[in-house]
């Protein structure tokens, strides 16, 4: 089957005791089993759930995994990554990572005696010059938020498995419809599913797909343990926005391109970020590992002044945090998505007070652009 009919059909199983085509959303904790030396496959909901295994087993198809786990959150998903390290190791983390995430490196894992390099993840020499013999873990998001900056992840892997580090890859923002890390020998995948994969910003969730059995038994003890499994109706959720991720992101990637061009002829625009731009440092290592570019892109304005009237004035257009849904947002990481990352790193790769995100919806191109066009002038 082709991606496309994949992600409407999930893992193709129907419900065994009604023949229902949709995941029934199985609210329940417990589950009776028929005798004492029989179980019914399910013990307990913090430890598995149907409508949950359904959902874990449809994102393992989709990144051509083994495994996938469903977490509360992107970050809840973060934490369970993060806990593969103790004390003592290392890990290299790329400089542009989601503020949530530089957060809790910095406020929650450095406190058990873990540490962390930052590096740019276009960078492979300094990939390379961060490793230790005790770096456990390489993490990357490509392309990253908000700065749209591409990572090799085929190279990263190959320096990271020669160090007998594990890869990860936070793919919140293309998705495995655009790339699939795990074919780029990448250990571990990552997703925000409150993001693209959710797609309709009404749910939050966090997904992991892995391969490798031992880093497999590693999640599911954090999922059981941790308790951040995700609910029966959030897992349904997240399944039900898969159904349409083919035909969302074809519109995004389509309407992304077209706001990009014409936000980059704009006279009050001075950067757009973009990884569909062929003088983009990461073009030709994005087209050779994805298939597309992605919903996201940043841009830098004139002034401050021009900040605040695009702010203030957008009518269709939502000033708010998150991204990867229908509707067409815009941020301003300053103050929202990346306020937690200190001010002089936040200057360093060029978040100013002249930066905002956009994050393009599917809804018609056209009304995008002229209501960008009349908040700017
Ligand atoms: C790239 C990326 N990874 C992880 C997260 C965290 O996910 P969540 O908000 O679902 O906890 C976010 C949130 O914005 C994100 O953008």
């Amino acid at each position: 089957m082709k991606f496309d009919s994949q992600v409407v059909h999930g893992t193709g199983k129907c419900d065994p005791a009604t023949g229902s085509i949709c995941v029934p959303i199985y609210q329940t904790t417990t589950y009776k089993h028929p005798s004492l030396s029989e179980s019914c496959g399910y013990d307990y909901s913090r430890i598995q759930n149907p409508t949950r295994q359904a959902l874990e087993e449809t994102i393992a198809m989709l990144e051509e995994g083994t495994h996938g786990f469903a977490y509360t959150t992107g970050l809840a998903a973060d934490m369970a990554v993060f806990s593969l390290l103790s004390a003592g190791d290392h890990a290299v983390i790329s400089d542009d990572v989601y503020g949530g995430t530089y957060r809790m490196i910095e406020k929650i894992w450095s406190r058990y005696k873990v540490e962390f390099t930052f590096v740019d993840p276009g960078n492979l020499d300094a990939i390379e010059a961060a490793m230790r013999p005790n770096t456990k873990l390489v993490f990357v998001e490509t392309p990253t938020n908000p700065t749209m900056k591409v990572a090799d992840i085929a190279a990263i892997a190959k320096i990271a498995k020669a160090h007998g580090a594990y890869t990860v890859v936070d793919n919140t923002f293309l998705t495995p419809y655009l790339q699939k890390p795990l074919n780029l020998g990448a250990d571990i995948v990552l997703h925000s599913a409150t993001k693209f994969l959710g797609g309709h910003h009404d749910t939050m969730a966090g997904l992991i797909v892995v391969k490798d059995p031992e880093l497999a038994e590693h999640f599911k003890l954090m999922v059981g343990t941790e308790g951040a499994g995700l609910a029966p109706l959030d897992s349904w959720l997240i399944l039900r926005g898969i159904k349409t991720l083919a035909l969302r992101m074809q519109r995004h990637e389509e309407n992304t391109r077209k706001v990009a061009e014409w936000l980059r002829n704009h006279p009050r625009v001075e950067k757009v970020y973009y990884v569909g731009f062929p003088d983009h440092p990461g073009y030709e290592i994005s087209s050779r590992q994805a298939s597309g570019f992605g919903g996201m892109l940043s841009f830098t304005v004139d002034s401050v002044e021009t900040v605040h009237r695009v702010i203030e004035n957008v009518k269709m257009i939502m000033f708010a945090e998150s991204l990867g849904g229908t509707e067409t947002l815009i941020t301003y990481p300053l103050t929202q998505t990346h306020a937690s990352v200190p001010e002089e790193a936040r200057l360093k790769l060029g978040i100013t007070d002249r930066f905002m995100r956009l994050s393009v919806g599917i809804e018609d191109v056209q009304d995008i652009i002229d209501d960008l066009a009349q908040a700017l002038n």
